[in-house]
């Protein structure tokens, strides 16, 4: 049983098919049915969420599925009951489970328990649907992925931080993270990005010289979910890090400029960057569709295939 837990739970050759799919399904986006039946898809959602829940619930329709929205707060999972027990009875009720949650931990044992493909919409630890949009936006743009620079700025020790040293090592990308000491990617999620094959991962604390050079300037909120009380002291921090025409005039004159979405004008990124014309957020977002679709149905096409078959 194939899942997709972690940027890394397929390799970085399936990573490319599952763009080229993305792709291929973009550009005829109600073709391909291999829901039809229909299949349920059981998307939890235990945080807030837009894009997630409607990119998911649309794209289950469109291949032919039937998005089954399950509110977070009233199934309380791991409150209620055991995320083991849920994993069973979900299990029973769809051929496929989108999760959105807190602990990376627990996506793991909902996988382990459910018996049907499971999806991570967003942990604490990792955003691997996010980072596949990502790198479609840039692929359509750039025309490639391999051998680009792209700069993160900003909190980068977050989900976001992790999938891309993941991701954009995986894609052969030189990822460098402009950040304050302290907020970088997990130590060991750098490990394992330096050693993807093609792809750098650099950090530093010098914001200028994150962007010098960068194809693509990504950043996120200094202020994820969860760290609310912090975010008085969090825009002081990074207020360096801000993306801004200034800093972005350091980066190549044709790089692009993305956010994974909500964002914060004035803080992380000027309205001017995100409302000007190197901004591709508004493809990043609709992205989230085609990527997803690819990644349900070609999990769904190896329901039952082991990672080694
Ligand atoms: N980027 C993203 O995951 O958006 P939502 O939090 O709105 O789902």
């Amino acid at each position: 049983m194939r899942h997709f837990l972690r940027d890394d739970d397929v390799s970085p050759q399936e990573q490319a098919e599952l763009l080229a799919l993305a792709a291929a399904m973009k550009a005829t986006p109600y073709d391909a049915k291999p829901l039809a039946g229909p299949h349920t898809v059981a998307m939890i959602f235990d945080k807030p969420t837009l894009r997630s829940q409607t990119s998911f619930a649309a794209g289950t329709a469109e291949l032919g599925g039937n998005p089954l929205v399950v509110d977070g707060g009233l199934a309380g999972i791991g409150r209620r009951e055991s995320v083991a027990d849920v994993a069973r009875v979900l299990g029973g009720q769809a051929s496929m489970i989108v999760w959105r949650t807190f602990a990376q931990a627990a996506v793991e044992e909902m996988a382990a328990m459910s018996g049907v493909p499971v999806i991570n919409a967003l942990t604490d630890e990792f955003h691997p649907c996010q980072l596949l949009a990502d790198l479609l936006t840039i692929q359509e743009h750039k025309g490639e992925l391999a051998g680009l620079t792209v700069a993160f700025l900003g909190d980068a020790a977050c989900n976001m931080g992790n999938s891309w040293a993941l991701a954009g090592t995986m894609a052969a990308m030189h990822v460098v993270f402009g950040c304050p000491e302290g907020y970088a990617p997990d130590a060991g999620v750098l490990v394992q990005a330096e050693a993807m094959p093609g792809g750098s991962v650099h950090v530093t604390d010098d914001p200028v010289a994150a962007v010098a050079g960068a194809d693509v300037v990504v950043t996120d909120t200094w202020v994820s979910m969860g760290k609310e009380d912090e975010a008085a002291d969090r825009r002081v921090l990074f207020s360096p890090y801000a993306v801004t025409s200034e800093l972005m005039a350091h980066a190549k004159p044709d790089a692009i400029a993305l956010h994974c979405l909500p964002a914060y004008r004035e803080n992380e990124i000027s309205a001017e960057v995100i409302d000007g014309p190197q901004s591709v957020v508004w493809d990043e977002a609709e992205n989230r569709r085609h990527v997803q679709k690819a990644v349900m149905a070609w999990l769904y096409e190896r329901r039952g295939v082991e990672p080694d078959e």
